[in-house]
């Protein structure tokens, strides 16, 4: 590579010539403005509707290379990190930048666990919803509600305030998702159980009925660990755009995490695994598979569960998560969808249709799968992504809070409507 790591743009409508300092791979869009700008001119805006050519941050959280399939968590392999690890060290990795000592580990887990229960006064918010309310609906509603029980998380340039709410929501995730769950069942709300780890009190809180104890099968507690650990962070998507944009604002974290409850609440986001599961009882029986994937080819349908934006190569979840299948069809017994899940995988990595678009399983084709085996209905599906990505969200915002370059959110527009019309009242429009 040259020395020069700048860019000589000419603005043909002046024939003046601009040097653009090239860092990381960007140029400012603040250095784009100085193009044609004069006293009537605001000078030259780019122009990227949903951001898809656009860096909004530095940032030292995720890393991914698509095209290589590789995800980092500060650096730390995805793969090493769902197999070693638990999710509340991971949540320790993304919150504060590195792995926790001994002692630091021991009281992020004591502090979390201690914080598992919510005010009384939120489970009757809670109860108020409607028999049948949407699970996300519900939780989104809770977060944000969370915010007028701790007034004080406002002050969010105070670390230990900050670092109190941060601890608080994620420990109660899990109970205002278990409680939604619960809702659209019927059940009473189960207290958490402070002698249960994180995912097994989670369990817990969804599944116990009349039992002392409720203990929940190892190989089920850990596949949702892994899962956990999968999704607690995705860098600049959609949702953690939204809790950047809205906590640019210095709203408390509890509001910013709730506008990223909203955005992962979308199909577009959070639901791709809830149509894989639809595709799969659609398709039915293996022997459909052949006339649907040349449904796929002739663009009448989408074979859901694959392809990504980023990843281009393969999603290095995706190879996580089948072996998480495995374990947890050891507990449960196997789907039948599972078989047509699998033929379905191995067609596409062979049929030259997929492979020349670079098509592969991502993270969601096997996730509604587990999913559905551990009893959820597909409604939850999300909330079961919410709660992890909340150390993920929460881990962009304090990055966002502390960094100096950033200001309130405001992006530019193109105007495309009418100017300066004469208002005519409404006696007068009408009269005619
Ligand atoms: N089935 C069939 N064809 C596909 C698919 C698919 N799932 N995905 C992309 N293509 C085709 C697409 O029609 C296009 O073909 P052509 O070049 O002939 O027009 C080509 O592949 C490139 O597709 P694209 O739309 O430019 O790709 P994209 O990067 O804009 O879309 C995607 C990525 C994830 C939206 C898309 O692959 C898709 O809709 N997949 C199915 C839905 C899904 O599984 N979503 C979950 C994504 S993972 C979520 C997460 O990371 O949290």
């Amino acid at each position: 590579m040259t020395e020069n790591q700048s860019l000589t743009v000419r603005d043909n409508r002046t024939g003046e010539e601009y040097e653009l300092d090239i860092t990381d791979g960007t140029v400012r869009a603040g250095d784009i403005g100085k193009i044609g700008k004069t006293d009537d001119d605001p000078g030259l805006a780019v122009y990227d509707p949903a951001f898809t050519n656009t860096a909004s941050t530095r940032s030292a959280v995720t890393y991914i290379d698509g095209e290589k399939g590789i995800l980092e968590y500060r650096g730390y392999p995805i793969e090493q990190l769902a197999e070693h690890s638990t999710f509340l060290e991971v949540a320790y990795l993304l919150i504060h930048g590195e792995l926790p000592t001994k002692e630091q580990h021991d009281e992020w887990v004591h502090e979390i666990t201690f914080h598992t229960f919510v005010h009384e006064n939120l489970k009757s918010l809670m109860q108020g919803f409607r028999y049948d309310a949407h699970p996300m609906g519900m939780l989104l509603s809770s977060v944000g509600a969370l915010s007028t029980f701790y007034p004080e998380a406002r002050a969010i340039s105070d670390p230990d305030i900050r670092h109190e709410q941060i601890v608080r929501m994620i420990a109660k995730m899990p109970t205002l998702g278990a409680w939604a769950f619960r809702h659209a069942q019927g059940k009473p709300y189960v207290y958490p159980d402070n002698n249960l780890s994180y995912t097994e009190n989670f369990l817990s809180m969804l599944f116990k009925m009349s039992e002392q104890e409720y203990n929940p099968d190892p190989r089920l507690s850990k596949a949702l660990e892994v899962l956990f650990i999968l999704h607690a962070d995705h860098e600049q998507n959609c949702s953690t755009n939204a809790v950047r944009s809205v906590g640019s604002s210095q709203v408390d974290p509890y509001s910013a995490v709730t506008s990223g409850i909203a955005a992962l609440y979308g199909p577009l986001h959070g639901g791709a695994n809830e149509a894989v599961l639809k595709m799969l009882r659609r398709i039915g029986t293996v022997d459909k598979i052949p006339e649907f994937i040349e449904g796929v080819k002739n663009g009448d349908e989408k074979l859901m569960g694959f392809g990504h934006r980023v990843y281009k190569n393969f999603d290095p979840r995706a190879t996580i998560i089948k072996k998480a299948v495995d374990d947890v069809f050891e507990v449960t017994g196997v789907s039948p969808l599972l078989e047509i899940a699998q033929e379905l995988e191995r067609i596409a990595l062979e049929d030259d249709y997929f492979v020349s678009r670079k098509l592969y399983p991502n993270v969601d084709f096997y996730s509604g799968l587990i999913y559905e085996a551990l009893q959820f209905p597909p409604e939850m599906f999300t909330v079961l992504f919410a709660i992890p990505r909340t150390a993920g969200w929460l881990a962009q915002w304090i990055e966002l809070v502390d960094d100096k370059e950033q200001k309130i959110a405001r992006p530019k527009q193109i105007y495309t409507g009418d100017r300066q019309l004469d208002f005519v009242p409404a006696a007068e429009r009408w009269a005619k």
